[in-house]
């Protein structure tokens, strides 16, 4: 299986180059590379992350075919779809690339952007295969490491044009969880090498929503972790937030702009509710304990609950017995 896996890294190496070299020195990979360049990237930082295009005519078929590659280990990396007589297709078609390693560096699978601004899966990603499960890869976290353990900080993104700005703005200890689901196999990996995570996702409501979940997963998986939320204005994403105000005040965010969890969820958590409605409280309440409990540090528990009884006027007593029930639940 692992002399297996081998061909199949080496499937994806060659396969990286080849889309590479066509988004960089070929006339069909031209409008991706304006539309790269339109995005902020330089040619150092298209190449560090090589970054690729899949053109509209078959290549990695006809390319691997000539070299004779083993029709089972081409159906097997997942580079192909299938057609219905059993012939191979390339995947990706038209797309700009993401290339996706593992923590070892290894290339495992891509992610292609659609052109198109209209079109409905912005993102195509290569599907699960012996090599690749989303679910437990952070894109990036190869590059990030070491600059994760010696800030002892990782800030955790969305998106891969995210992680790429950053990194190109000085801050290379960014990874992306590849979408707004954080896993539980994401967060152990993180666990293993940093002490802080700033989580900095999409200002939007899915973004919000799944900084939520984020938090919620970070204190269950991983409650020695110091969690805080980048909070990013207008509903914009960090890329999106670093075109418009600039690379500096892009940096200044992720030291001026960070919310505990606490304060985050009693801003968050109101935004859909009525606090004036009396059951609507209650559940405002119930939520922002839950918040506060997942945090490891007494005296911070106590000075967060100590906002709730500044904010509402209901005696202490009540909250702290509601907070212990929730801690001792918790372990
Ligand atoms: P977003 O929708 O926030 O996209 O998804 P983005 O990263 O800002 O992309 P741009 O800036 O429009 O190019 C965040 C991440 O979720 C995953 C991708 O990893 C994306 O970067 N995603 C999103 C998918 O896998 N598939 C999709 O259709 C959309
Ligand atoms: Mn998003
Ligand atoms: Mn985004
Ligand atoms: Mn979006
Ligand atoms: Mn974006």
């Amino acid at each position: 299986v692992t002399s297996e896996n081998g061909q199949l890294y080496e499937l994806y190496t060659e396969a990286a180059k080849l889309y590479h070299h066509m988004l960089v020195n070929t006339a069909q990979g031209e409008p991706s590379l304006e539309y790269l360049q339109k995005r902020g990237l330089d040619e150092q930082t298209i190449d560090l992350f090589a970054l690729g295009y899949a053109p509209k005519t078959p290549l990695l078929l006809p390319y691997f075919q000539e070299k004779g590659t083993d029709y089972q280990l081409l159906r097997q990396s997942e580079l192909f779809i299938v057609n219905d007589d059993g012939t191979l297709r390339d995947r990706f078609v038209n797309r700009v690339l993401f290339t996706i390693r593992n923590a070892q560096g290894q290339v495992i699978a891509f992610s292609g952007r659609s052109l198109e601004p209209n079109e409905q899966a912005k993102y195509i990603n290569s599907p699960e295969s012996k090599i690749f499960n989303k679910s437990k890869e952070l894109f990036n976290f190869d590059l990030a490491r070491q600059h994760i353990r010696r800030a002892k900080t990782v800030i955790l993104f969305e998106g891969f044009m995210d992680v790429i700005a950053a990194y190109s703005s000085g801050l290379q200890n960014g990874v992306a969880s590849m979408g707004t689901s954080l896993t539980q196999d994401q967060v152990r990996l993180l666990d293993r090498v940093t002490d802080k995570v700033l989580i900095a996702y999409d200002g939007d409501n899915p973004g919000q929503e799944a900084t939520k979940r984020a938090i919620s997963l970070l204190g269950q998986y991983a409650p020695n972790i110091q969690v805080q939320v980048v909070h990013l204005p207008e509903g914009l994403d960090p890329d999106e937030y670093l075109r418009k105000y600039g690379a500096d005040e892009f940096v200044n965010v992720f030291s001026h702009a960070l919310e505990s969890p606490v304060t985050f969820a009693m801003r968050y958590l109101k935004k859909n509710r009525n606090l004036a409605n009396e059951s609507e409280k209650l559940a405002y309440i119930d939520d922002v304990l839950a918040v506060i409990a997942t945090g490891q540090n007494p005296v911070e528990r106590d000075l967060q609950l100590n906002q709730l009884v500044a904010e509402f006027g209901i005696s202490r007593e009540s909250l702290q017995g509601q907070l212990q029930q929730l801690i001792l639940t918790n372990r």
